[in-house]
């Protein structure tokens, strides 16, 4: 019989045998080998020792239950992988099968965080207590990391709540419940308050069901809600794969597709049938490149990201008290709300008492929404508001050890607000701008303390984005920093460092996707299509609706700035193709985006978008001209990650992990891809399909780009140079 390394076998004179979960080797349990090999000798010992077992509990010895699939093991699974991922998962979910069919009643004792596989082993409980431990999460969002779960995922949860509520509930959206919300959506059956009361609701679980089963093991068992065979549930069916491909907007996430297929063709078959069902279709996707993306992005980079791989070493975190937030417009009255969250005192300073109190406003408008939806309680609320003193006066600013500048983009403007309260904020303050383009090294200037000036670029709207660059300018001191990093995790964002240059990364890199959405325009392709292509790419917004949102006299005052720099610096400005179409749009059409009332939508008085205008096909199409979709697409996609390439090669970009989270949480860059560094790595010939050919291919296809479209795609020398190296994009650190 294998040994069980990583599963304790604790019984009890009663005959109540606790499994205790405990991986010597990890922080966290996994479903690795030594799991496999463990969950198959308790099994093989359950059913020998049968007749001196009451019940089983699982529960764990670690903070958290238990923590899923391995994903070091799951990034590497190439297609020669394809049946020893298969076989793993097998010989797991039939252990589990084994226990859940002994006769005995089985309780999971939820004692942290139990996601993906963790959920799965207490779907295969009868019983399932969660405690009510803070900050703990119930769900499976295999599919946020483009995988399904396959440890019986699918199977179990269509079983207990029926398909629909099964996929809209838990398995599409990936949705992580805390344990009171998970007990609201039927994810759990009982909340206990503290460790005791975990063990002892198991225990009476046992005592009451002596003889419990699964309901799907139970004679005449139906799914709830109805499946394929009944004529009612059939006549709904086509709306699902519709509604899904709505809802991804065409975007190449093979995910959902297969959960869908899963869960619908597994309801129509025995249970065992229906777990290898979900095992195949699992194993499409891990060994598949957009699992690996997802995996690599919204795993590992967001750990590096998060836990600091950028901040200087050795500098003790200090946490900010009290913040000056100065401009209460649009993205002050969001930081104020985002830093009073966090439990920040915030001082919202703008021009008069009344400007100030309308940025408050907005606090007050996020706290009465989040009261009437239950995210949140009034006495929370009526803190968090508390926290936030609008004033025009600078002395409220006294005390403050952190200040954040959100006033007007304008150099001048920038320069006067600081010096008028330098000396009266706290002596060592940390001094932040929130300028989406200015450089940080020439509003430094404007204060006494340069090494304490650094540039906290946050997205709009702040509350919702998670987001935030941190920029480094020439004079910015580590210290400064390192504040800056631990202010920005303080209020649980995530933050990217990145050294001064004109647009920085984000700003800069997003300028590309829309210059290159309205030279196709330009060019003459249909507006519909080129909005369809950013969709199908994957891109959160379309293009031409993204530039009349920012205005289309943002990037005219940006190129002007930046025409200027160049040309003061020596050199040739290098004209873009979009360029002309702005200056028609605005110049000759008087369409200045959505703030104008007109853009490359029309808009109704509310300022609701409505049809594309006519007129873009009037002055712009040429009919019947077109060019492939996918060149469409991958011209947006490559603009980006061409363009990210030459910030590394320039040292504004010094991070990987940073390039990836950043292009996908701060401008929308397409999730499937993995980020933009990513892209290249996996770059398959194709938005999402087949598998990877990575840098070479992607230089080839540059080239090809560059041929057909223009220079701006010729691959910089630095991927050319990793691509014949065999190289791939990676932190090293
Ligand atoms: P906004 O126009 O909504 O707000 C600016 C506020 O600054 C106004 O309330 C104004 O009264 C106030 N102000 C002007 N002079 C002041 C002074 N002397 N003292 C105190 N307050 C003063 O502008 P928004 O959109 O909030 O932008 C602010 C800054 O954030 C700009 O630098 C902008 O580039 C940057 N930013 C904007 C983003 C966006 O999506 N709108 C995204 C990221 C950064």
């Amino acid at each position: 019989m294998t040994e069980s390394t990583t599963i304790r076998w604790e019984q009890d004179e009663t005959g109540i045998v606790t499994l205790v979960l405990d991986d010597p080797n990890q922080s966290a349990n996994t479903m690795n080998q030594a799991f496999k090999d463990s969950i198959a000798a308790i099994a093989e010992r359950a059913e020998a020792e049968k007749d001196s077992i009451r019940g089983i509990i699982y529960t764990s010895a670690k903070k958290t239950f238990f923590a899923g699939g391995d994903l070091k093991d799951m990034i590497q699974a190439g297609p020669e992988n394809a049946q020893q991922a298969f076989d793993t998962g097998t010989a797991i979910k039939s252990s589990l099968r084994r226990i859940e069919t002994l006769g005995k009643p089985v309780v999971a004792a939820i004692n942290g965080a139990a996601l993906g596989g963790g959920y799965e082993i207490a779907l295969a409980s009868h019983h399932r207590v969660a405690l009510d431990a803070p900050g703990s999460k119930i769900g499976l969002p295999e599919v946020t990391l483009g995988l399904l779960p396959a440890g019986g995922g699918v199977t179990r949860t269509v079983r207990l709540m029926g398909i629909a509520d099964a996929l809209l509930k838990v398995l599409l959206q990936g949705t992580q419940y805390s344990p009171q919300r998970a007990l609201e959506n039927g994810l759990v059956h009982e909340v206990a308050a503290t460790p005791e009361e975990l063990l002892a609701k198991a225990r009476a679980f046992i005592d009451a069901n002596p003889e419990s089963q699964q309901p799907w093991d139970k004679p005449g068992y139906k799914i709830p809600g109805g499946t394929p065979s009944n004529p009612k549930f059939a006549a709904n069916l086509p709306a699902f794969p519709a509604n899904l491909k709505k809802q991804l907007n065409g975007a190449p996430y093979p995910a959902p597709r297969n959960i869908l297929a899963a869960a619908v063709e597994g309801s129509q078959v025995d249970f065992e049938t229906a777990l290898i069902i979900e095992a195949r279709y699992f194993t499409e996707l891990v060994t598949g490149q957009t699992a690996k993306n997802m995996i690599q992005a919204f795993f590992f980079d967001l750990q590096a990201v998060n836990s600091g791989a950028n901040r200087p070493q050795g500098i003790e975190p200090r946490q900010v008290r009290k913040v000056a937030v100065l401009g209460a417009g649009m993205m002050g009255a969001g930081i104020a709300y985002s830093c009073a969250r966090a439990g920040i005192d915030v001082v919202l300073k703008d021009v008069s008492a009344e400007a100030a109190a309308k940025g408050k406003a907005y606090s007050e408008k996020l706290c009465a929404k989040a009261v009437s939806r239950r995210r949140t309680a009034q006495e929370k609320a009526d803190e968090l508001l508390a926290r936030i003193t609008p004033t025009a006066d600078p002395k409220d600013l006294a005390g403050c050890d952190a200040v954040i500048e959100a006033v007007f983009e304008d150099t001048a403007l920038k320069h006067k607000v600081f010096q008028e309260i330098q000396n009266i904020v706290e002596p060592d303050a940390l001094l932040c701008s929130n300028t989406s383009t200015l450089p940080i090294t020439v509003l430094a200037e404007g204060v006494e303390r340069q090494n304490d000036f650094i540039g906290l670029h946050f997205f709009s709207p702040v509350d919702k984005m998670p987001l935030v660059e941190i920029i480094k300018g020439e004079q910015t001191g580590d210290e400064a920093l390192a504040r800056a990093f631990d202010l920005v995790r303080q209020i649980k964002k995530t933050p990217i460092v990145v050294n001064d240059s004109r647009g920085f990364f984000t700003s800069r890199v997003i300028g590309h996707f829309i210059n290159e959405g309205v030279a196709m325009v330009g060019e003459g392709i249909e507006p519909a299509s080129v909005e369809q292509a950013a969709a199908q790419a994957g891109y959160p917004a379309k293009v031409l609706s993204l530039m009349d949102e920012l205005t289309l006299t943002l990037p005219r005052k940006i190129r002007k700035e930046s025409k200027q720099a160049v040309e003061e610096a020596g050199g040739t400005w290098q004209t873009h193709p979009a360029e002309a179409v702005i200056d028609r749009m605005v110049d000759e059409f008087g369409r200045t985006g959505r703030s104008g009332g007109a853009g490359f939508y029309e808009y109704g008085e509310d300022g609701k978008r409505g049809r594309l205008w006519p007129g873009l096909r009037e002055h712009f199409t040429k009919p019947g001209y077109e060019i492939p979709f996918k060149d469409m697409q991958e011209r947006m996609l490559f603009a980006e990650a061409l363009d990210t390439v030459r910030l590394l090669e320039e040292g504004v970009l010094t991070s990987v992990a940073d390039a990836n989270i950043g292009s996908i949480f701060g401008i929308g860059f397409p999730g499937w891809t993995g980020g933009v560094l990513q892209y290249i790595n996996g770059y398959d010939g194709g938005a999402g399909a087949g598998t990877g050919t990575g840098l070479p291919g992607f230089v080839a296809r540059a080239r090809e780009l560059a041929e057909r479209y223009g220079e701006r795609f010729t691959p910089p020398a630095l991927l050319v140079e990793k691509a014949e190296k065999g190289e791939k994009f990676a932190d090293t650190k």
